[in-house]
C-alpha cells in the first residue's frame, strides 16, 4: 500500500537505512577513541560516568538522524539530567510526540573506559509510543542487530531467533547491578542468589542493550534487570521480540517505553524466570 510505504520513509532514506547508517558511524568512531578519552566525568556516583566520547556520539547522531527528519523528536542519554528522575522526565517529554528517536550512544560507557570490548549504540524509532525500528551496533565485532516492527530481526542478513532452552536448567541468562544500594541492589542479589543455582550461568557483561540483541539472538537464554532507562531498553525490546521472544516488566506487564524493571526470555523460560525472582523478593 502506497500510503503505508511513505509512511516509514521520507525521500530514498529508511528509517531503518538510517539507524543503521548512524550506528554504524557512530559506532566506528566510539571505537576510534577506545583507550583515547580524555574527560571522564562522575554523574550520579562512582557506578554512574560519562566521557567526551558519549557526548560526541550523541551528538553525531542527533544531527544525523535530524537531517533526515527534522520534524522528529529525539530523546538521548547525555540531553537528559542525570539519574532515574531525569530519566523519566526526558521521556515525559517527548512522550506524546508522533515519532520519537530513542538513543543511547554508548551502552556500556564503564567497559568502554576499561577498554573491555562490549559495549553498544543503540538506536530506536517509536512512532505514537511503540517501536518500529530498533537496531544496536557493537563496533569491537562489528555486529549490527537490526529489527524492523513486523518484518523480523537480522544479524549479517539473517534472521536471528531467540534460543529453545526450555527449562532455567538449560538456560544461560544475564543481568545487570544497579547503582541504587538501597533497595534495587538488594533485590538483584536476591535474585541472583536464588536463580543462579537453577541455571547454567548468569553473566553480568555491562551493555544492557547488547544483553538483549544476545537474547534476541539466542546467545542468552534470558536477562532481567532494574532501573534501566528507555534509551537502554527500546531498540532492544524490538530485537527481542521480532526474534520470537518476550519482554515484560518484573510484574509480567507487557513492555512499555517507562518500563524501567525489566525481564527478557525466549518465552519459554519467561514465567518459571519471573517465578524464581518473585519467590526470591526480587522483584521490585
Ligand atoms: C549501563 C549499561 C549497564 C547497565 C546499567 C546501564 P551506560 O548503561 O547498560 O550494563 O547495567 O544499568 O546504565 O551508562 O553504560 O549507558
Ligand atoms: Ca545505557
Ligand atoms: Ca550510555
Amino acid at each position: 500500500m502506497a500510503g503505508e510505504k511513505n509512511a516509514f520513509s521520507v525521500g530514498s532514506k529508511s528509517y531503518t537505512a538510517v539507524a543503521v547508517n548512524t550506528a554504524a558511524r557512530a559506532g566506528e568512531w566510539i571505537k576510534s577513541k577506545l583507550g583515547e578519552f580524555a574527560n571522564l566525568d562522575v554523574k550520579t556516583s562512582h557506578h554512574d560516568l560519562v566521557t567526551e566520547v558519549d557526548k560526541g556520539a550523541e551528538a553525531m547522531i542527533k544531527k544525523l538522524i535530524l537531517t533526515y527528519f527534522p520534524s522528529h523528536s529525539f530523546l538521548g542519554e547525555e540531553g537528559a539530567e542525570p539519574g532515574a528522575d531525569g530519566a523519566i522526565k526526558a521521556l515525559e517529554k517527548v512522550r506524546e510526540q508522533e515519532y520519537v528517536w530513542i538513543v543511547d550512544p554508548l551502552d556500556g560507557t564503564t567497559n568502554f573506559i576499561h577498554g573491555f570490548p562490549f559495549f553498544s549504540v543503540s538506536i530506536a524509532l517509536a512512532h505514537k509510543g511503540e517501536v518500529i525500528v530498533g537496531v544496536v551496533y557493537d563496533p569491537s565485532k562489528d555486529e549490527m542487530f537490526v529489527a524492523e516492527k513486523g518484518k523480523g530481526a537480522y544479524l549479517k542478513g539473517r534472521r536471528m531467533h531467540v534460543s529453545h532452552d526450555a527449562r532455567l536448567s538449560e538456560s544461560l541468562l544475564a543481568t545487570g547491578l544497579p547503582t541504587d544500594k538501597t533497595v534495587n541492589l538488594p533485590a538483584n542479589l536476591r535474585g541472583i542468589q536464588a536463580l543462579s543455582p537453577q541455571v547454567r550461568n548468569i553473566r553480568i557483561v555491562g551493555s544492557a542493550a547488547l544483553h538483549l540483541a544476545y537474547v534476541a539472538a539466542g546467545r542468552l537464554s534470558g536477562f532481567w534487570e532494574i532501573g534501566l532507562n528507555a534509551w537502554d531498553l527500546a531498540a532492544g525490546s524490538l530485537l527481542v521480540t521480532e526474534s520470537g521472544g518476550k519482554i515484560t516488566d518484573l510484574h509480567g506487564n507487557p513492555y512499555e517505553l517507562s518500563t524501567r524493571n525489566v525481564m527478557v526470555s525466549n518465552g519459554m523460560i519467561h514465567d518459571d524466570f519471573r517465578k524464581a525472582l518473585d519467590e526470591a523478593d526480587a522483584v521490585v
